[in-house]
């Protein structure tokens, strides 16, 4: 099951397949390496970034919250074909498997703390997850995970962008 960025339609190129791979391995071994840290409240990640990875950042998250809100759509309609669409185009959009460069990885990589990648990786799994119920048509089911979904976006800017959300900040 190869990831594709999901505002993409083509397959990725060999070099690009190759570079998400490399993304994951590293990941994998940062994840690996790095404790979990404690919460502050001073996690910001954005503005560590350089400008480029961080437009990137913001224009999945644009995207994300667009999808959203299509999803809430089509689950208050029962359209599961659309929600089964949405949820497996978030997966799909996972940032790290985007067409950054090796040096926008490892500038991202050098700013993000490994409880972060984690929450990003285990966000798109739960997208991948409402995907599969709503292609099994079960639709409770699909309604407790888009609240995890919330509870996923909720939970990582409250911890991690709460520098653009102050209203997380307590
Ligand atoms: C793993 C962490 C993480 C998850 C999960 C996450 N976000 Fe974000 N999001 C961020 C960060 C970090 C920023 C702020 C980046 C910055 O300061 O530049 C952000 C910013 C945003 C923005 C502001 C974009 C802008 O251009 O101002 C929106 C909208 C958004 N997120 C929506 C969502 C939605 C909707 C979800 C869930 C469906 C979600 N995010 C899940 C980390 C996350």
């Amino acid at each position: 099951m190869e990831p594709r960025h999901w505002r993409d339609n083509s397959l990725q190129s060999p070099k690009r397949r190759s570079n998400a791979v490399l993304a994951l391995a590293l990941v994998g071994g940062l994840a690996a390496m790095a404790p979990t840290s404690p919460a502050h409240a001073d996690d910001a990640i954005g503005p560590l970034l350089p400008p480029n990875v961080r437009a990137m950042l913001l224009e999945e998250m644009a995207a994300v919250l667009g999808a959203t809100q299509m999803i809430l759509d089509a689950l208050v309609r029962g359209e599961d074909a659309v929600v089964a669409e949405k949820a497996q185009a978030i997966h799909d959009s996972f940032i790290l498997e985007q067409q950054m460069t090796d040096a926008d990885m490892q500038a991202l990589l050098a700013v993000a703390p490994a409880e972060f990648v984690e929450l990003d990786r285990a966000f798109h799994e739960l997208a991948a997850s409402l995907a599969e119920a709503a292609r099994a048509g079960e639709q409770a089911r699909q309604r407790e995970l888009f609240g995890e979904v919330v509870e996923a976006c909720a939970g990582c800017h409250a911890r991690y962008a709460a520098n653009l959300f102050p209203g997380f900040t307590r």
